[in-house]
């Protein structure tokens, strides 16, 4: 441990990164430039290339960035995990999809841990990076470690540190984000602690891997319940007619106790929708029901078909139905100034719009093409007269590069998920905005519930395709 320890603080030991990807480039060239030889390896052929090329393919790292951790000579990009040989730190930042049965799918670790488990030595530390529920760590990497022969906390050391980087987040990086880690023995948690230190301002030991893991588990869960729950605050605003962001921007004016969530189509990254289902499987397994997790996945995961709704209620304005509409979708990436498409809400929209035969085209200005139902579609220009011919244009992501103005006032019709509009009143008659009372017909009374056959006449095509009404919960 103590030869270890030494080559940490002296930034002379060897670190490893497997998977290259939105988590660990970032984390491979931070560790770089604190002065580390770093290995990145990747199974991907096509990123080694681009890496070795000095390109970048992740929106928040610049070329330059990867050229000069190059010419230092302290980054190396490999598809060859011959490389742990002579390493003394491995980061694990591979991906923890869910498999199609929205289970976890645990096996890019397992796949990484075995590559590391051929080459495992005395004094090197090992550390999980990918989010998972709590006992991947000492349930699944420690015995397939130990069975090496090796010893955790004697021969090499073992931790989890979650990931916690915010992609387009222009404040926090990996240095300035605290870290949290997590060791299997007090050992394990002081040599990690001592390697994320001479990279990262501030790092948090916690007691073990298993609360770690728990606390991404937490911060992710938090995120996506609130957004659950105000994407529900929006649903009742419309009801109610009231506008959810004046409701939530006087709520934010309270200087405790309130944090300011806001509603949108729905969750998309490869964390926030994926992440608390880790939690809830675990749990499930050990008999005890996530219910908070589950009513949050309920609500965000009916939004897409919201928003398709909305886009169905303001094309009946017009006498028009979805089937033959031509429908402009701004913003495919799941967030704002990123070009990540993972899990984005767009994409269920798009299908839902599609299947009910809308005439779609979107635009993105950092997605050039995107993978539909085995179609390439391509970003259109936002050219006023393609802006004119739309029949309703719907922005799902708010790009900061968008001239709402200009696209609105060449619009006849605008479904705005993201509060894009909120300072263009003079052509409030042409928008209908998420959560702004506008966009939805009132919710029946209990006698017109009783009255089922003429309520059901009175419903629109997308009302009848609605997997939740939003109004349910209310009646
Ligand atoms: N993207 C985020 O914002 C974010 C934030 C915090 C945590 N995380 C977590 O970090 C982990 C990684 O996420 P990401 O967004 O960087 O994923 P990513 O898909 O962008 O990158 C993962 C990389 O791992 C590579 N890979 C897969 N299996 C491999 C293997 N066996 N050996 C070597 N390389 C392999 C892939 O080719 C890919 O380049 C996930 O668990 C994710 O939940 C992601």
């Amino acid at each position: 441990m103590e030869a270890l320890r030494t080559k940490l603080q002296k930034r002379n030991a060897t670190a490893a990164v497997i998977g290259l990807g939105y988590v660990g480039l970032p984390l491979a060239l931070e560790i770089a430039s604190a002065g580390f030889n770093v290995v990145g390896i990747d199974l991907d052929q096509n990123k080694i290339d681009k890496l070795k090329e000095g390109q970048s393919y992740i929106g928040d790292v610049s070329d330059k960035a990867i050229t000069d951790a190059l010419r230092t000579g302290r980054f190396t990009p490999t598809l060859d995990f011959s490389a742990l040989h002579d390493i003394d730190t491995v980061s694990i930042c591979v991906p923890t999809p869910l498999s199609k049965s929205r289970d976890p799918d645990i096996s890019f670790i397992l796949a990484a841990t075995e590559k590391i488990r051929k080459y495992l030595h005395a004094g090197q530390l090992i550390v999980l990076e990918s989010t998972t529920y709590p006992g991947t760590t000492d349930e699944l990497i420690l015995p397939e470690l130990e069975s090496s022969g090796l010893r955790v906390g004697r021969d090499f050391f073992l931790a989890f540190s979650p990931e916690r980087i915010d992609p387009g987040n222009s404040a926090f990086n990996t240095r300035n984000t605290p870290k949290i880690v997590g060791g299997i023995t007090q050992t394990c948690t002081e040599i990690a602690r001592i390697f994320y230190s001479q990279f990262i301002e501030r790092v948090i030991s916690v007691s073990s891997t298993k609360c770690a893991e728990m606390v991404k588990l937490l911060e992710n869960t938090f995120r996506s319940v609130n957004i659950g729950m105000v994407n529900e605050l929006a649903l009742m605003c419309d009801v109610l007619g009231v506008d959810v962001y004046e409701v939530i921007d006087a709520a934010a004016t309270k200087p405790f106790g309130f944090i300011p969530f806001y509603p949108g189509p729905g969750l998309g990254g490869h964390c926030i929708p994926i992440d608390p289902h880790y939690l809830a499987w675990k749990l499930k397994a050990l008999n005890f029901q996530a219910r908070f997790i589950g009513l949050a996945a309920e609500i965000n995961g009916m939004m897409p078909s919201v928003v398709t709704t909305m886009v169905g209620e303001g094309l009946n304005r017009f006498s028009k139905s979805i089937r033959g509409s031509k429908v402009l979708i701004l913003g495919v990436a799941y967030k704002k100034n990123v070009s990540d498409c993972r899990e984005s809400p767009a994409l269920d929209v798009m299908r839902m719009l599609s299947e009910k035969g809308a005439v779609l085209s979107y635009n993105d200005p950092f997605v050039s093409t995107l993978r539909m139902n085995g179609n390439t579609l391509k970003s259109v220009e936002l050219t006023s007269v393609n802006i004119e011919s739309q029949d309703c244009i719907i922005i799902l992501t708010d790009h900061n590069a968008y001239d709402f103005r200009r696209i609105i006032a060449a619009s006849k019709l605008v479904v705005d998920t993201r509060n894009a509009t909120k300072d263009l009143h003079e052509f409030r008659d042409k928008i209908i905005k998420l959560g702004a009372g506008n966009n939805v017909a009132p919710a029946p009374n209990h006698e017109d519930e009783h009255d089922s056959i003429t309520a059901n006449q009175a419903t629109t095509e997308a009302d009848v395709v609605h997997f939740h009404d939003p109004r349910s919960h209310l009646t």
